[in-house]
């Protein structure tokens, strides 16, 4: 049995390289709603390259008082860890950028662990900037999920952090993360069901009813032909197997990939 300590090599990680063209649509925008989506331009599919678009959210109407309101973005469909940066300002106008401050900057070990980035000041302003590549897009095994850009939710609260809140990494890759407003949820591929799209006839997380993952460990798909077990406590190893010392024992993550030693 393979053992890999990150997940992310068994992504595919691709890099389009595309020609001069400037990116011509319209993109980003200025939001002062209380809610909303943002979303690269055609996504889910490619864009056009080289892009630039600032989506610039705005809390600063007296409509949300002064009290605790912050600007929190969802990561719920992230696709790109490439040129996306999230700098908050006290103020922020065409003539005037007060106190910036990047707050976060996605990158290949963030993009699916990150959540949600949260912001107090008056302006959060998310930038997309790629020259020459038309993104680094996540394609998960062979063109079962081949997507670009990013479609995320924003909200402007003093409710704070609604959780829990989705990536979709929480949806095994093989379902789509979405945002209701009130809640977040998984919306499964055929073959997988769940709250995190890891059960149903297609996923690997069971062998003829016996589960994946020992010893109370639970398990998540990674993709389709993958899936991680997260051991409890005393346990570790692939399938969460081997009781650990006492004294080691941490909840180590570790990475399984299925394949031949399925039938075992
Ligand atoms: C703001 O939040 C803090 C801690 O989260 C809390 O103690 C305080 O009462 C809140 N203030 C208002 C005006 O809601
Ligand atoms: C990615 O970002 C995290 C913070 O979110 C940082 O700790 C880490 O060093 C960055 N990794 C790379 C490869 O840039
Ligand atoms: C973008 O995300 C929102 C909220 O999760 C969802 O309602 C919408 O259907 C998504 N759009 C696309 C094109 O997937």
């Amino acid at each position: 049995m393979c053992r890999i300590n990150n997940f992310i090599p068994i992504l595919t990680l691709l890099m389009h390289i595309s020609s001069n063209e400037a990116g011509r649509r319209t993109c980003g925008g200025t939001y002062t709603a209380a809610r909303g989506i943002l979303a690269t331009p055609n996504f889910p599919g490619p864009f056009d390259v080289p892009i630039r678009c600032q989506w610039v959210i705005d809390s600063s109407s007296a409509a949300y008082g002064s009290g605790n309101t912050s600007i929190i973005v969802y990561f719920t469909q992230l696709f790109t860890f490439e040129g996306l940066t999230f700098t908050e300002y006290q103020l922020y106008g065409n003539d005037y950028k007060i106190n910036p401050k990047l707050i976060h900057k996605v990158n290949e070990t963030n993009v699916f662990r990150i959540r949600w980035v949260q912001s107090y000041q008056s302006y959060l302003v998310i930038e997309l900037k790629m020259q020459s590549s038309e993104s680094a897009h996540i394609r998960v095994l062979d063109k079962f999920l081949d997507t670009y850009g990013f479609n995320i939710t924003y909200e402007i609260t003093t409710g704070g952090v609604r959780s829990p809140s989705c990536t979709m990494m929480d949806c095994g890759f093989t379902g789509i993360c979405f945002d209701h407003y009130t809640k977040f949820s998984c919306k499964c591929f055929d073959g997988y069901s769940g709250p995190s799209c890891s059960e149903g006839p297609k996923s690997f997380c069971y062998t003829n009813g016996t589960p994946t993952c020992k010893n109370g460990g639970t398990c998540l798909h990674v993709g389709v032909a993958a899936v991680k077990c997260h051991c409890s406590k005393l346990f570790t190893g692939n399938t969460c197997e081997t009781l650990l010392e006492p004294a080691s024992a941490k909840g180590k993550v570790l990475l399984c990939i299925l394949g031949s030693n399925r039938a075992k």
